[in-house]
């Protein structure tokens, strides 16, 4: 059984069939997924799910492209819920023109951080083109429970993540022909760390890249990982499965 460690069914892709896409997940070989909160609205609807159904569990949290609407209350509330599992995705996002500025961005995540520790949370980590400032505000923070959400750092910064811990996450992008650097820290990454994930509907694995993400195609990526690291499907399935339960806590 495979776990999708971060998926978006509020997203409008879903908007005719996410239901019946989440209750069939566990028939098509998926045990459990986590919907990602990105604002208020989404981590509302994470909860929702994780309550309408046993094998979904739910993030509550501001991604940076929300990092201005940010309501810290409202979110220390939400994560009260038994199943919510971690704040996230929160992090930062210097690719979109159109984002918050730095420095808004910078001041959310650092709250979500200082949230996610004083409620014992894991943190989901998105990086987009601030590895930088990502790493700085990791290391200040010194949070013991983190997941870097769809990795594509280098090497040498996947190097210092996990010395400190972090978990770290592969999405379909690990399974592209041209993803070179990104199988070196996939072969890098210790067994403990490692973790799978759609971001459905987004970042499709190889070979159905350009159609719509769904969680029962991590499978996918889990065997990309496989091939990268020379081990068996069945050897990825078993110690991601069990790296997100002990992560998430589930
Ligand atoms: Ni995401």
């Amino acid at each position: 059984m495979l776990f999708d460690t971060h998926a978006h069914y509020d997203d409008e892709k879903f908007e005719y069939d996410r239901f019946q896409v989440m209750e069939n997940l566990p028939e098509n070989g998926i045990a459990y997924a986590v919907n990602i909160g990105t604002n208020l609205e989404s981590s509302k609807l994470s909860v929702e799910y994780a309550e309408k159904f046993d094998h979904i569990y739910a993030t509550v949290g501001f991604h940076p492209e929300f990092a201005d609407k940010l309501d810290l209350d409202a979110l220390r509330e939400l994560a009260k819920h038994k199943k919510v599992v971690a704040i996230g995705e929160i992090g930062l996002d210097y690719y979109w023109e159109d984002n918050p500025a730095k420095e808004i961005q910078i001041d959310a995540f650092k709250k979500q951080m200082d949230l996610a520790k004083e409620l014992d949370l894991p943190v989901s980590i998105h990086n987009r083109d601030a590895t930088g400032d990502i790493t700085s505000v990791l290391l200040e923070k010194d949070h013991n429970k983190v997941i870097i959400h769809c990795c594509s750092v280098s090497l040498e910064t996947a190097k210092i993540f996990v010395k400190k811990g972090y978990y770290i996450s592969f999405a379909g992008p690990v399974s592209f022909k041209n993803a070179g650097k990104l199988k070196e820290v996939a072969a890098f990454v210790p067994d403990d760390l490692l973790l799978i994930e759609t971001d459905a509907p987004y970042l499709t694995p190889h070979p159905f890249r350009g159609q719509r993400n769904d969680s029962t195609k991590v499978l996918y990526t889990a065997q990309a990982l496989a091939e990268i690291r020379g081990v068996s499907l069945e050897e990825i399935e078993k110690i991601t499965f069990e790296n997100a339960k002990r992560i998430y806590n589930i």
